[in-house]
């Protein structure tokens, strides 16, 4: 068992009869979806799910989870995802998968969000090992790259697999993945990101998680965070 499935089998262990289940995206909440479909065949647990991504309704559907619309979500006991970095304060960087918009949604209105990460993802700030990601409005890309410009950042259109086309997210979204050379901390950026038009959603994942499961080597450390 590698270190991420590791983790996703301790979360697992977590899950109570009769909770509503939010799934995250990404081979981590892969490995969750797949461990959380056996412990309720084998125990016969009684729980509902929610997805974060088409990806992830599939993967759940295919394992014989019972799974909601977001519509029909009324109230969600824990969300359980990845992270593509976490901070020494929870902070996370999310969405290099272009589902950010519904992992957040999914992340807030959870009782429990709990985080799923192997040491890799550790990092001594957000945006170390990769570039902020930005959901944007189409027609709003080129305003919103110019005003992240004017701060300091260094921001690249998202481009297909094939790089022939601009890559669009599961809502329609264009993603500018930015980069910053001016010393700007996430908080601050945050901040600044949640009130500039144009932008629907960005990966920086502040004071959301409550608990952080990391895999290090055989082993798992637990960060309680709220
Ligand atoms: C998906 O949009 C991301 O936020 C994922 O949670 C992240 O990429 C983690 O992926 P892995 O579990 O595959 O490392």
């Amino acid at each position: 068992m590698n270190d991420k499935q590791l983790v996703a089998q301790e979360a697992v262990n977590t899950v109570k009869q009769g909770m509503v289940i939010g799934l995250g995206t990404g081979s981590t909440a892969n490995y969750f979806i797949e461990a959380l479909a056996q412990r309720q065949n084998e125990e016969n647990l009684q729980i509902t799910t929610i997805s974060s991504s088409i990806i992830s309704y599939i993967k759940a559907k295919q394992s014989g989870l019972p799974i909601l619309g977001i519509e029909q979500l009324s109230h969600l006991d824990l969300y359980v995802d990845g992270a593509d970095e976490v901070s020494p304060d929870g902070t996370l960087l999310k969405g290099r998968g272009s589902d950010l918009v519904k992992e957040k949604i999914l992340a807030k209105a959870s009782q429990q969000f709990l985080v799923l990460v192997d040491q890799s993802k550790l990092v001594s700030h957000i945006g170390e090992k990769f570039p902020i990601p930005i959901e944007v409005m189409p027609f709003a890309w080129q305003l919103v790259k110019n005003n992240l410009e004017e701060i300091g950042g260094n921001a690249e259109l998202r481009l297909n697999a094939n790089k022939d086309n601009v890559a669009f997210t599961a809502h329609g979204s264009l993603v500018l993945d930015i980069t910053f050379d001016a010393d700007i901390s996430s908080s601050e950026l945050n901040e600044h990101l949640n009130e500039l038009p144009g932008v629907v959603e960005h990966g920086i994942f502040i004071n959301l998680a409550s608990t952080i499961l990391i895999g290090k080597d055989g082993k798992i450390e637990q960060k309680t965070m709220k």
